[in-house]
């Protein structure tokens, strides 16, 4: 069901573009919906600025034109998924771990949507553990200093480094992946203001003041929301 409450977003979403766009493309399987769809309408003049290797793989095989951020350094819009989305469209993302590029691409977008399913809106932003890329060199040092950091905002879990069968989880930027269980995030900007000051995190995914509209998908249809 969740996954028809996403494609139903992502629809929806490329029905926003228009022709000739410069548009940033999310990574996750509701911004698949959201890249599947736009090749579909096949708009002429577009270039698409991918987030993640995945996306343009996928944007690649659906005939896209694929841009970058050096190329194409002002995107009209992008859409792309979440984790959470909480109030005032404060986001966790990087389940996906492209969080880095992701925040690159919507902050130079002219406009940001987010897509999801029912499940993602939440009332406080927490219980999906929140995602920090950290440079490989001294991570677990760097992990402490993160949990220092969680200790001060009242969270007890310490961040893990996210792992896969094959090991360390890497970025498409080679870096590692932290996840903090945070069950609740009282304060998002100062957290994200204290995560970003420690040496060897690159990234955070709190995603506050960036998405201009959430569309998300229910078993009714799709919803809107505002900022
Ligand atoms: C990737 C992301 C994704 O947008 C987020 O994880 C949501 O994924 P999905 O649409 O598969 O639920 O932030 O880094």
């Amino acid at each position: 069901m969740s996954d028809h409450q996403k494609r139903i977003a992502g629809e929806a979403a490329a029905e926003r573009v228009k022709a000739g766009m410069v548009v940033g493309l999310g990574t996750g399987s509701t911004a698949a919906w959201f890249v599947k769809a736009l090749a579909a309408r096949g708009l002429a003049g577009l270039r698409c600025v991918p987030t993640s290797e995945a996306t343009a793989d996928l944007a690649r095989e659906l005939g896209l034109t694929l841009s970058s951020l050096e190329d194409s350094p002002r995107i009209d819009l992008t859409v792309d998924g979440a984790d959470e989305i909480g109030p005032g469209l404060a986001l966790i993302k990087g389940g996906g771990a492209a969080l880095l590029r992701e925040k690159l691409v919507w902050e130079a977008s002219e406009r940001c949507i987010v897509i999801a399913d029912a499940a993602k809106v939440v009332e406080t932003l927490g219980a999906f553990p929140l995602p920090i890329e950290v440079v490989a060199f001294g991570h677990k040092t760097t992990g402490n200093r993160i949990a220092d950091v969680l200790l001060d905002h009242d969270i007890q879990m310490p961040a893990r480094v996210r792992t896969a069968d094959r090991g360390l989880v890497r970025t498409d930027g080679g870096n590692l992946i932290y996840d903090a269980a945070c069950k609740a995030i009282h304060e998002p900007a100062r957290l994200a203001d204290d995560l970003k000051l420690i040496t060897g995190v690159v990234e955070h995914g709190l995603f506050l003041d960036l998405a201009d509209e959430a569309i998300v998908g229910t078993d009714a249809g799709v919803e809107v929301i505002g900022p």
